[in-house]
């Protein structure tokens, strides 16, 4: 069938709106309409500075209706209402230990651009065009995608508002609910309060933390991390973030979650932490750092990264779902829409941070 899709032919050429062939779905398949598309940094890198095999369709926050389902898929109806998340292949160990954030073939199923076999589910007259991004490339009208990246959500879910659940959101709200799991005594410090820090911080809000210190070189992200419930606000710029962090959180805080990928901010981070915290990595920037080996041995701190929130989104996913619901995860505090045809304008505006999470609708 015929789609239309925003395709990144060069890391600076603009997107272009072109038609497509999208084939039919294999037997393991389900067709989705889009709904709505959320926009994550990871889009923004791999357009712009990772550039997969191109051109390619990025897109991993979608949400939609389905419209089509392949021979084998039991589990899914034409009409259910869907989040979509990131591809795993649900035969591997991790896989089959509930694990699939770190599974076997994370790296070929969501960053190649192809299916597990390297093929395409896009081309242009014969051209092939990468199309299954994170297992879904949803920056398109219509979406291939595997049965196991799909969350059947209830009706009365907002597909446009919880469209970056499957991606940026569980990805910061798990590194809090999943990996370090606090307690109402504990402290938390969030460095860089973006799409993946704010979840972060309503999460650690939701589970009832003790004290959230949110770090950041906005003010204006500083002010509305302060509206979502952090008690103590800094400025990433200033000479004695560590000591502010050491103050607020009364000798150290149990748990920091870097978002920002940059080395300073990151051995702040471990800096900060009191006797045995853990500081949890989830930014993709810098590949290498030296560390401070006394913070480990003589202190007991760890450093551990986690991918996609540490959970299995078929269960973590209603669980953020529900704390929407109750007003708990107030996504759209953070939140912007634009049409599909504004893309630009969502990547220009997450970009310079004129918006945290841009979501594009269809
Ligand atoms: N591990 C995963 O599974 C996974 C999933 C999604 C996103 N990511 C990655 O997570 C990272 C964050 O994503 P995002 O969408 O929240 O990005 P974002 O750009 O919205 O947020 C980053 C924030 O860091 C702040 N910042 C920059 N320099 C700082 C400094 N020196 N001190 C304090 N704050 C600083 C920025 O102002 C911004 O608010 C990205 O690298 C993204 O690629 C990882
Ligand atoms: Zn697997
Ligand atoms: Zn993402």
């Amino acid at each position: 069938m015929e789609i239309t899709a925003a395709v990144a032919r060069g890391a600076d050429a603009p997107f272009s709106f072109e038609t497509l062939d999208l084939e039919a779905p294999r037997p393991g398949e389900v067709l989705v309409r889009l709904v709505a598309s959320g926009v994550c940094h990871t889009d923004l890198v791999t357009k712009s500075v990772f550039p997969a095999e191109l051109p390619i369709v990025v897109g991993h926050e979608g949400s939609g209706i389905v419209e089509q389902v392949g021979s084998e898929v039991t589990s899914i109806a034409v009409g259910d209402h869907v989040l979509l998340t990131y591809a795993s292949c649900g035969t591997c160990a991790r896989c089959e230990n509930g694990l699939p954030p770190y599974c076997e073939n994370f790296v070929i199923l969501n960053t190649s651009g192809g299916r597990a076999d390297f093929t395409s589910p896009l081309s242009r007259n014969g051209e092939r065009v990468m199309g299954a991004f994170f297992g879904q490339s949803s920056f398109a009208t219509y979406a291939l995608v595997a049965a196991r990246s799909i969350v059947v959500v209830d009706e009365s879910v907002d597909l446009v508002a919880t469209a970056p659940f499957g991606c940026g959101v569980q990805t910061g709200a798990g590194a809090v609910a999943n990996v370090m799991k606090p307690g109402p005594t504990d402290s938390l410090v969030i460095f860089g309060v973006g799409g993946v820090g704010m979840a972060a911080l309503m999460a650690a809000r939701a589970i009832g933390v003790g004290t959230v210190v949110a770090v950041d070189l906005s003010a204006d992200r500083l002010a509305t991390a302060k509206e979502l419930g952090a008690d103590v606000t800094i400025d990433g710029a200033a000479e004695d973030v560590v000591a502010q962090i050491v103050a607020a959180t009364g000798g150290g805080a149990n748990f920091a979650l870097d978002t920002t990928a940059i080395n300073p901010v990151i051995a702040n981070g471990l800096q900060a932490l009191a006797p045995m915290g853990t500081l949890v990595l989830v930014g993709l920037g810098e590949a290498t750092m030296e560390v401070e080996i006394g913070h480990l041995t003589g202190n007991g701190k760890a450093i551990r990264g986690c991918i996609e929130g540490s959970g299995d989104p078929q269960q973590f996913i209603p669980r953020l779902l529900a704390w929407h619901a109750e007003g708990k995860f107030p996504i759209e505090k953070i939140s912007k829409t634009y049409k599909f045809e504004d893309i630009e304008a969502a990547f220009t505006d997450a970009h310079d941070g004129t918006t945290i999470k841009p979501i594009l609708t269809f």
